[in-house]
């Protein structure tokens, strides 16, 4: 028994020195104690037995404790004021495997860059709104059925996730207004989250984005707007884009039409496989109206729609449900 204690004392100041200690469980010695069973008298062989599993147990729980202070030691320690690069090294605390820019951030800024090149100004839209910029500011009447069209979350108080970027139409008609009585002109883009109450599948999700654009000057005119649209296209899809409009309604826009692109065969196309990308239109002199904007004097256009099936288009997507999942097998796609 002597021996046993002796030897406890021995291996855990072994175990304490040393930067593999788990070798040290596999010691001759130990292997010893369990030779010497068959010898022992029976009488003595449960006392005996009981005191080598307990040494075990012991050197483990030493082992275990000595290899997190190795682990720790190696690791120098993370001064958190330093620029990220000098807390990465060989040796840190920081995962190797660092993240990347979700698609949707990397893609919507390719976008914005798009129309900031056009000369538009990008505001990012807001999350939680209220029934005046939601539909009031919109030319929606009360209790109009096109209300429902949109399938809109509402808080108690009566608050609203806009359910589409047009929720910023007033806010940006309004803050153009001076720039514009100046003889100016109002170009603006939207982009942000918008939520609608509706069943999810692989083409539609509660929680999406969307990007907007208004346009406001004397002369602005469908021509203007379709051949923004079309330049914008031909820049994000990087080539040459078949376009048309057909007829479509929203109370803020009169005329209100969709625009169509037609899916490029370089993206799987096939000559007439027309796909509906967003609403547009010349703003309702409603809208300007509740801006305060003369609407005699000054015309816009606005369109609006969603930013994940042109990413889908482009990168191949087949379910729109990925972007909000989280999925790293998607997310490394683009890493
Ligand atoms: N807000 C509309 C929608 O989400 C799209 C739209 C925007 C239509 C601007 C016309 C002008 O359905």
């Amino acid at each position: 028994m002597t021996n046993i204690e002796e030897l406890r004392a021995q291996l855990l100041g072994r175990i304490a020195a040393s930067a593999q200690p788990r070798d040290i469980l596999k010691a001759d010695e130990i292997k010893q104690l369990y030779s010497v069973i068959p010898t022992l008298e029976p009488s003595e062989r449960g006392t005996y037995g009981k005191a080598v599993n307990e040494l075990k147990i012991a050197l483990e729980a030493a082992v275990a404790a000595r290899e997190a202070e190795v682990e720790n030691a190696a690791v120098e320690p993370l001064d958190v004021t330093a620029p990220w690069d000098v807390n990465t090294g060989p040796v840190s605390l920081l995962p190797t495997d660092q993240g990347t820019q979700h698609p949707l951030t990397s893609e919507l800024e390719r976008i914005i860059d798009i129309f900031t090149r056009m000369g538009f100004e990008a505001h990012e839209s807001r999350q939680i709104d209220d029934d005046w910029n939601m539909f009031g500011a919109l030319n929606f009447p009360e209790n109009h059925p096109a209300r429902d069209g949109y399938d809109s979350f509402r808080t108690e108080e009566g608050f609203i996730p806009p359910a589409h970027t047009s929720t910023m139409q007033n806010r940006v008609l309004k803050a153009g207004k001076a720039k514009l009585e100046a003889g100016g002109y109002i170009a603006s883009v939207s982009y942000g989250r918008v939520f609608r109450n509706e069943d999810v599948d692989t083409t539609h999700d509660h929680t999406f984005y969307q990007q907007e654009g208004i346009y406001v000057s004397e002369t602005a005119n469908l021509g203007q707007m379709i051949a923004v649209l079309k330049s914008f296209y031909e820049a994000y899809f990087e080539q040459g884009m078949n376009i048309k409009t057909q007829p479509g309604y929203f109370p803020f826009v009169e005329p209100g039409l969709e625009f169509c692109i037609e899916r490029p065969a370089s993206i799987g196309g096939k000559p007439g496989d027309w796909l509906e990308m967003l609403g547009c239109g010349m703003i309702h002199p409603n809208v300007l109206r509740a801006a305060n904007i003369d609407s005699e004097k000054y015309r816009g256009f606005a369109w609006g729609g969603g930013v994940e099936r042109m990413i889908m288009l482009r990168h191949g997507i087949e379910d729109l449900r990925h972007f909000e999942s989280g999925k790293l097998q998607f997310l490394r796609k683009f890493a």
